[in-house]
């Protein structure tokens, strides 16, 4: 079904975020919104914001952000429509009636299952190339039950014949991928394959894998259901049916790429697990999974491919509040072949010792680099620290031990580095200052915003031309300090006497000049003063965060020097630092009070 768009707003209207999310986290008033301990992530310190007023919720910690809706899909692993539904529900808000009547799908999965149980028949009633070929993969008879596992025999119409006397439509048939249209009507679409059925958590037949018997026969190695409206890969994971219980009983759950891995890790008695249907792992995986427990272990080959998959899932899993692993299987190619070697217990011993995400991440970013090489070294240190950041405290001071002990990185340089705003440096850098609204959004404007602001003052009022410069306040940016000045030459030729509006200036400045400051420009509110205050402060911060930035980069740049001699200028420029914030904090204070 799909909604109209209206009924979604007027739901949204209707329901504040701030009610709904207070239900799970603690909000605090700040500012103009709420603050609270982020539910998508560990954190001792609020990062978690809500603004009451554009109705949506931010984390800065985790990035996780949204409205309602997306709120409650991600806290309670629902879809959209679920989502929607649960909030009318709660809160008394009426559904649109169902317009178009919903396609009645249980006509497909009851073909799906008739399909299953063929191919089961197949695979047991007789021996058989499919049967012959599990037994050689040590896949034993129960387990095939479990599983429902079949076989697809060489001919073109087994199938097809099959579901025709059943009663099963052609049209039917074709539309779940079952059989292909040919010159002379349909014909199997698998054949000489094991055939893994596909069920949603429910139990339902949704699509089927093929894998072939003989390596060398044309087609892919596993053949799978197309995509259909019961069939749709993102949405499911391999196995979760029949594991959903021993996962939430083992709060964990194992995520492996191969149905065999799945298959053969089940029946050597590692139950918790499931298989990614051969792609990415998607969000909605996440979600579902997520549902059954948040300890996750991913598990991928150790070869490139496997590393840069397991690098993609943990950042599909990144906001979903899960604590992820990675498993790297040693000394057999797969999972599979591992637990047929090892046994189950070698492999349970291979998931005590997965390694946390963030390690993981942080020795995969080590690949191609010479470490010690100073250089590599140090764009290394800058690329893990946006990720290092993410982590606890405690987690944090592991790592920073870590870092010195293998690379001789001082452990201040890093706790200063991580204690920089996010994004530092770079040209998106965008500090949170939730409690000043004078400059918003677009970051690159940022400065030029302010310098417009103060100009608009100095406009409106000749006062602030002197208040400026007695404060100390400089113009950088080539457009602002344009503005000032021709706002200041303006007020010494008219004096006291004149008004001088935004036309004024503009008349005097180039098109695009002008459009530029008509967009980035704001009006100066009734509260001048307030508005001065506010605009002194931003600038002051700046300055502040600039100087200690570069205080920042120089500690590191001195004590990956490593040399004694530095070793007083490095306190002195940690004091100093501190020092920074101490000021910050009491320009902050000012404001607020
Ligand atoms: P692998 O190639 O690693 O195969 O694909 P595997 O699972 O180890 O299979 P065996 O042990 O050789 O039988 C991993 C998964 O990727 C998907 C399947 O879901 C498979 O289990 N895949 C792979 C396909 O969908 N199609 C393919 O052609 C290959
Ligand atoms: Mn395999």
């Amino acid at each position: 079904m799909t909604l109209n768009n209206d009924f979604v707003d007027e739901l949204k209207m209707r329901i504040n975020i701030v009610d709904v999310i207070g239900r799970d986290v603690d909000l605090k008033k700040a500012g103009s919104g709420y603050k609270g301990l982020c539910p998508f992530h560990n954190e001792k310190t609020p990062s978690f914001s809500v603004n009451e007023k554009d109705q949506y919720f931010h984390c800065f910690g985790c990035h996780a952000k949204g409205d309602v809706i997306t709120y409650v899909m991600k806290k309670q692993g629902l879809t959209f429509m679920e989502a929607v539904e649960k909030l009318a529900d709660e809160y008394g808000i009426k559904m649109p009636e169902r317009t178009g009547r919903r396609e009645d799908f249980s006509r497909f999965y009851n073909i799906n299952k008739m399909a299953a149980r063929y191919f089961f028949h197949e695979l047991t009633a007789r021996p058989n190339m499919g049967l012959k070929y599990l037994r050689d993969r040590q896949v034993k008879d129960s387990t095939i039950a479990k599983f429902g596992l079949g076989y697809s025999s060489s001919s073109y119409e087994g199938l097809y014949e099959h579901l025709k006397s059943q009663g099963v439509s052609d049209e039917d048939m074709l539309r779940l991928g079952l059989v292909k249209q040919g010159k002379r009507g349909p014909y199997d679409k698998y054949r000489s394959r094991v055939m893994f059925p596909i069920f949603d958590t429910t139990g339902r037949v949704i699509g089927f894998g093929g894998r072939k018997i003989n390596n060398d026969d044309r087609g892919p190695k596993y053949l799978n259901s197309s995509e259909s409206e019961i069939f749709l890969k993102k949405n499911n994971l391999f196995g979760l049916n029949i594991t959903k219980s021993d996962i939430s009983r083992a709060d964990q759950v194992l995520i492996v790429e191969g149905y065999m891995d799945m298959i053969s890790l089940w029946q050597n008695g590692v139950t918790n697990v499931v298989a990614s249907l051969g792609t990415a792992l998607t969000e909605n995986q996440v979600r579902l999974v997520t549902r059954f427990t948040k300890n996750v272990i991913l598990s991928y080959d150790s070869d490139e491919a496997g590393i840069r998959a397991a690098l993609r899932g943990i950042e599909v899993f990144d906001g979903s509040g899960a604590n992820v692993r990675i498993l790297q299987v040693t000394g057999g190619k797969d999972p599979d072949e591992y637990v047929k070697k090892y046994g189950g217990k070698a492999f349970q011993k291979l998931v005590q010792d997965a390694l946390p995400a963030a390690e993981f991440r942080f020795k995969a970013m080590v690949r191609g680099r010479d470490l010690t090489d100073e250089r590599q070294l140090l764009s290394y240190i800058r690329d893990i620290i946006p990720f290092m950041r993410k982590m606890d405290p405690l987690e944090q001071e592991i790592y920073i031990k870590k870092l010195h002990r293998d690379y001789g990185i001082g452990e201040m340089a890093l706790q200063s580095q991580l204690r920089l705003p996010e994004d530092a440096g770079s040209p998106k850098y965008d500090r949170r200052r939730e409690h000043i609204n004078v400059i918003q959004k677009e970051p690159d404007d940022r400065k030029l915003r302010l310098e417009l602001s103060l100009a608009s003052l100095m406009m409106s009022n000749r006062r602030y031309i002197n208040r400026a410069r007695e404060d100390g306040i400089t113009f950088e940016t080539a457009l602002g300090s344009r503005v000032v000045a021709e706002t200041e030459k303006l007020a010494e030729t008219w004096g006291d006497g004149r008004v001088i509006t935004l036309d004024d200036i503009c008349s005097r400045l180039d098109p695009d000049e002008e459009s530029r400051v008509r967009k980035l420009i704001r009006p100066v509110g009734p509260e001048e003063e307030e508005y001065y205050l506010q605009c002194r402060a931003e600038y002051q911060l700046d300055k502040l965060d600039e100087k200690r930035a570069e205080y920042q980069h120089r500690i590191v740049d001195l004590e990956m020097g490593g040399s004694d001699e530095d070793k007083e200028e490095i306190e002195a420029l940690a004091r100093a630092v501190v020092e920074i914030d101490g000021e910050k904090n009491r320009i902050r204070g000012s404001l607020n009070a």
